[in-house]
């Protein structure tokens, strides 16, 4: 099968996609985007989440013939061409909030939608929003201190532009 769809603003197509194959794979195997990473394919650590049409989702247990049609934003589209890493990349490097990385696409896709829906969380709203993502590295607290820093910029940023 065909699949035709826009992967962070550009119009993509795979072809040969065989029933059952995962939207992560596709990303991964055929459209040369990396950044989603593969830990469990169970749905169980968030490690794969991009955004679908807007909302985060676990890439792995999307079916890539589900995306027809549809908008899929990964990591790879939060940063900008021209003005580089979005806050929630740059304040993750900043804050020391990486280690292997290989939970770092789906936090960084989470914290983003996160910020966008809320840009002062609280510590809750950030705990909460970032349960399904799991983390063997950091013991979470300098993702928390990322994501507390990118909400700050944010903040500081749009009261400067008023
Ligand atoms: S790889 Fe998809 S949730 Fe773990
Ligand atoms: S930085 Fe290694 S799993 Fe999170």
């Amino acid at each position: 099968m065909r699949v035709t769809f826009t992967a962070n603003g550009r119009e993509v197509e795979a072809d040969d996609v065989w029933e059952g194959e995962s939207l992560l794979f596709m990303l991964r195997e055929r459209l040369g985007l990396p950044g989603s990473k593969n830990a469990c394919e169970q749905g169980e650590c968030g490690s794969c989440t991009v955004y679908l049409d807007g909302a985060p989702v676990c890439s792995c247990l999307v079916a890539a013939g589900q995306v027809q049609d549809r908008e899929v934003r990964t990591v790879e589209g939060l940063a900008d061409p021209e003005t580089g890493l979005d806050d929630v990349q740059q304040a993750f490097v900043d804050a020391g909030a990486v280690q292997c990385g290989f939970c770092t696409p789906g936090l960084l896709v989470q914290s983003h939608d996160l910020l966008e829906r809320n840009p002062q969380p609280s510590d809750n709203d950030i705990r909460e929003a970032l349960s399904g993502n799991l983390c063997r590295c950091t013991g979470y607290e300098k993702i928390m201190d990322a994501v507390r820093l990118a909400s700050a910029r944010k903040c500081s940023s749009s009261e400067v532009s008023q």
